[in-house]
């Protein structure tokens, strides 16, 4: 039987195709890349097709997220992977520190773990390499001065933008919803709040699925392009009095608190997609004089009975919904492919010396962002 990886390997048609390629040019040979992002079926995909282009790689997770299957796949293809899952913050530090120690020519960063640790820990053979994400390079941006060497930043390419944050998360937060609550969509009042790229995608994946979707968004350009998208925008209690599902996507604290209690539905289902659990203040919301019962389960859902009367379910704890409840799975193959054929082309480009010393923390090249696109139109036609 072949595993999940397997799997995920053989749709990965990009990643597929850059590792054959890889295969003849070795744009890694001689260099060590190490790496700092979750492991898991997708990432191992990206892992191997740079162990492919001759790179000798150096891995560690992402606190709490951590795949043992993944782990496992990988030391059996020769990868050095530091650590196991760990919550604790002090041990995850410890294994970000012995990739440094293996003094990798690469990095490829999930949040600034690793180039943050590297001021502490410099050395003289590091080239540069890529940061995954946005909080990363807002963490990373104080210290641009130091770093001074190449850092392609992933997240600031308009493909990972629509591709994943819009249309990916779009979709598998919508099947999360029916994944964990086993519940229509069809005709339900669906408050969707923030109208960046992540709650777009929500608000237009779950009215494909028949509901009635609202916006609420502070930014009044946004709030008007949902208004030309054809969402309601109401004024937010409005919109929570009439709303049986509630989805943040904001990026931002307290969007839902205890204050909403008396507003909310009687069976309002709240969920949370944005990157902290701190969108929704579930803990707060527990802890108020109105909630007098709780009851847990099934998994990732639960129940909130409060002294009106009314019950609110909560999904996952507030915690991102599409990586949480039974067997999630995360986004879209196709989006993921799309996104680590972009690390596998910036890391490529930071090897071989097409980029400039002064590119630190800028945007995925428009050459590479041209190169995947053109690449995914052709392995994946329409
Ligand atoms: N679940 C996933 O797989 C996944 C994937 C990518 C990003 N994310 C996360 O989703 C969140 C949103 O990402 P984005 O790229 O859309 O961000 P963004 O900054 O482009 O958009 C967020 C929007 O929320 C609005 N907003 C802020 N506070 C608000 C409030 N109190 N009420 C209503 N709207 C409010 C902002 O005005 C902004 O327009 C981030 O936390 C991001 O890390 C999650």
């Amino acid at each position: 039987m072949t595993s999940r990886i397997d799997w995920v390997r053989a749709n990965c048609r990009l990643l597929l195709a850059i590792a054959e390629e890889f295969a003849a040019t070795q744009p890694f040979h001689g260099l060590t890349i190490g790496t700092g992002i979750h492991l898991e079926p997708k990432t191992v995909a990206l892992l191997l097709t740079l162990k492919t282009g001759g790179a000798r790689l150096v891995c560690t997770g992402n606190l709490n997220s951590t795949q043992p299957e993944a782990v496992e796949y990988l030391r059996a293809n020769g990868v050095d992977v530091i650590g196991d899952r760990t919550t604790d913050e002090r041990e995850h530090d410890r294994y970000l520190r012995q990739v440094l120690a293996a003094e990798p020519h690469l990095l490829l960063d999930n949040g600034g773990d690793l180039f943050a640790r590297y001021l502490d820990h410099r050395y003289g053979q590091l080239l540069g390499g890529t940061e995954e994400t946005t909080s990363g390079r807002m963490r990373l941006a104080r210290l641009r001065s130091q770093l001074a060497r190449p850092i392609l930043v992933i997240n600031d390419s308009p493909i990972k933008q629509f591709a994943e944050n819009r249309h990916a998360v779009g979709q598998s937060v919508l099947e999360s919803f029916l994944r964990i609550t086993n519940r229509a969509t069809n005709g339900r009042n669906v408050l969707v709040f923030g109208y960046g790229s992540v709650g777009r995608g929500i608000a237009a994946s779950f009215r494909n699925a028949y509901a009635s979707v609202a916006v609420v968004e502070p930014d009044p350009v946004l709030r008007l392009e949902a208004s030309f998208d054809g969402f309601a925008v109401p004024e937010r209690t409005t919109g929570l009095r009439q709303a049986d599902i509630v989805i943040t996507a904001t990026g931002a604290q307290d969007v839902i608190t205890e204050a909403d209690l008396d507003v909310l539905r009687h069976r309002v289902v709240l969920i949370n997609a944005g990157h902290f659990p701190a969108e929704i203040a579930v803990d707060r919301i527990v802890a108020d004089a109105r909630v007098t019962g709780r009851r847990d389960g099934p998994e990732g859902i639960t129940t909130l009975e409060l002294t009106n009367g009314r019950e609110i379910h909560v999904l996952t704890g507030g915690h991102m919904v599409n990586l949480g409840g039974p067997r999630p799975l995360g986004n879209s193959i196709e989006s993921m492919d799309l996104g680590f054929a972009l690390q596998a082309r910036c890391l490529e480009a930071v090897a071989c010396g097409r980029t400039s010393p002064d590119d630190v923390l800028v945007p995925v090249p428009s050459w590479i962002n041209a190169l995947v696109a053109e690449a995914f139109l052709q392995l994946y036609p329409g």
